[in-house]
């Protein structure tokens, strides 16, 4: 299990930390698969939002699963974040709003989905290969990944990473509420029953409140020469 093209890195924390650039960066270092968690979270938001899903229906909402396929498309290069196909239309451009990071983060405490998405990352990852980026990779997904980490920062910092994000692209920012949207984030993803938010034993955790992006690299890819032997 020492070639990477068999591995699994598990990177896992809370919103607005650096996962995916950070994630992104260890993938095309190794050569390795990113498999953005998040993203397939966003996907069922979006889908239960547009067709006006309740997911607290029970019927409902195992039914609009049930009918849900999801395929990621790998991102065009290191920088960008990956494609999601929805039943055959692209949504990407559709699910990085403010509005569904709150959705997402309500509807994956649902038992349904968490099951349906847990299954279809594990398919992902199951021949290694991957670097996944989540919430729960490391303790849920992939207990058995080769490499686990854990990245933290306040969420003051990450609010503020998020504002640039955001106004990178040339949207609207109101600092205060994304600080607020953090926070009310952190406390749904962290205070579920089901696979909450939390560090797995054997992960290493990175807190990167005074690091760049290149620092963080740099630990990650230092620990895993460490350990690799
Ligand atoms: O990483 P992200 O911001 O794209 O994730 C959106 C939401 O999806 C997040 O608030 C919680 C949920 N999520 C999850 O429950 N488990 C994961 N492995 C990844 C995301």
């Amino acid at each position: 299990m020492s070639e990477p093209e068999r591995w699994v890195i598990a990177i896992d924390g809370p919103a607005g930390v650096g996962k995916s650039t950070i994630s992104r960066k260890v993938a095309a270092h190794y050569g390795l698969t990113y498999l953005d968690t998040g993203a397939m979270y966003r996907a069922v938001a979006w889908y239960l939002k547009e067709n006006d899903i309740d997911p607290d229906t029970e019927n409902e909402l195992a039914e609009a699963l049930e009918q849900l396929s999801i395929e990621l498309l790998p991102a065009v290069d290191e920088t960008a974040d990956v494609g999601v196909v929805l039943n055959g239309a692209d949504i990407s451009a559709l699910i990085r709003t403010p509005e569904i990071s709150m959705q997402a983060s309500t509807v994956s405490a649902r038992r349904p989905v968490r099951d349906k998405l847990t299954a279809l990352q594990r398919r992902f990852g199951e021949r290694g290969g991957v670097v996944a980026e989540g919430r729960d990779t490391g303790s849920v997904v992939f207990p058995t990944a080769r490499f686990k980490f854990y990245l933290d920062a306040t969420p003051e910092a990450r609010a503020r990473r998020r504002a640039d994000q955001l106004r990178e692209r040339g949207d609207a920012v109101d600092e205060e509420e994304l600080l607020e949207m953090t926070r009310v984030r952190d406390k749904q993803d962290s205070e579920r029953a089901l696979a909450p938010l939390k560090i797995a034993e054997d992960a290493v955790l990175i807190d990167t409140t005074e690091l760049d992006i290149d620092q963080v690299f740099k630990k990650i890819i230092e620990t895993i020469a460490e350990k690799k032997n």
